[in-house]
């Protein structure tokens, strides 16, 4: 069957997409686990890219030479959300990755709706800090799901705020777990940056560049 090309919205993912947060996620969840004597390194920092924060706590705690409560388990995790707090409020318009304004400019001109899908319940202050907030028709959060990517549930709330069908969208993930989750939701999906060599998705590319993107609308 022919790949469908042209969508009415996009539903961007946040962290990895719009916005570079890897390295301060990197330091909050470092910083945490060395006070817990857990080992943490940039490579396990990257099988956190899409997953949820409590999920991400189980990913890290593999390495932990003891069990951990539920209860200590989400100390840990609200531990490593104030220090990425903090840090995010370094974060500014500079933080934004390379080619998304311009895209977000020339979508908005054209018509196309569009909205967030992200897993990060920091969603609302990540977009005010990089001052991209009032850019979105929809947004689709953390705060809003139940289930995680590679659940859905985050891209099937996103196309429904925006009023428009799943085939209707595209969705632009740099998570493996994200692709799933669009591929789940019955979206064609572009995988970008981390998620680029990922043979299941739509649409491949190493960075979001607009030219790449307008292609499709
Ligand atoms: C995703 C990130 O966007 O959000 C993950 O890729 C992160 O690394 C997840 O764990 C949840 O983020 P937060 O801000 O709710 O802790
Ligand atoms: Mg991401």
């Amino acid at each position: 069957m022919a790949k469908k090309m042209h969508f009415k919205g996009i539903i961007f993912d946040l962290d990895g997409v719009i916005v570079s947060t890897d390295e301060y996620h990197y330091q909050a969840w470092k910083e945490v686990s060395d006070e817990y004597g857990i080992y943490f390194d940039y490579e396990i920092n990257e099988r956190l890219r899409g997953v949820s924060r409590m999920e991400s706590v189980d990913i890290i705690m593999e390495k932990a030479e003891r069990h951990y409560t539920e209860k200590e388990k989400t100390d840990f995790a609200t531990r490593k959300n104030n220090v990425y707090r903090r840090l995010l409020s370094g974060l500014s318009s500079r933080d934004i990755l390379p080619g998304v304004e311009s895209a977000l400019d020339l979508l908005a001109q054209r018509g196309v709706l569009l909205a967030i899908g992200s897993s990060s319940k920091n969603t609302p202050v990540i977009l005010e800090r990089i001052g991209l907030a009032e850019r979105f028709q929809a947004i689709s959060d953390g705060n809003h799901i139940s289930k995680s990517k590679p659940d859905p549930e985050v891209f099937l709330l996103a196309a429904n705020r925006l009023k428009l069908a799943p085939e209707d969208c595209l969705v632009v993930e740099d998570a493996v777990a994200g692709v799933t989750a669009a591929l789940r939701a019955g979206m064609a999906v572009l995988a970008v940056g981390s998620a680029s060599q990922d043979k299941r998705a739509t649409f491949r590319a190493l960075d979001l560049s607009f030219s790449d993107l307008i292609k499709f609308f």
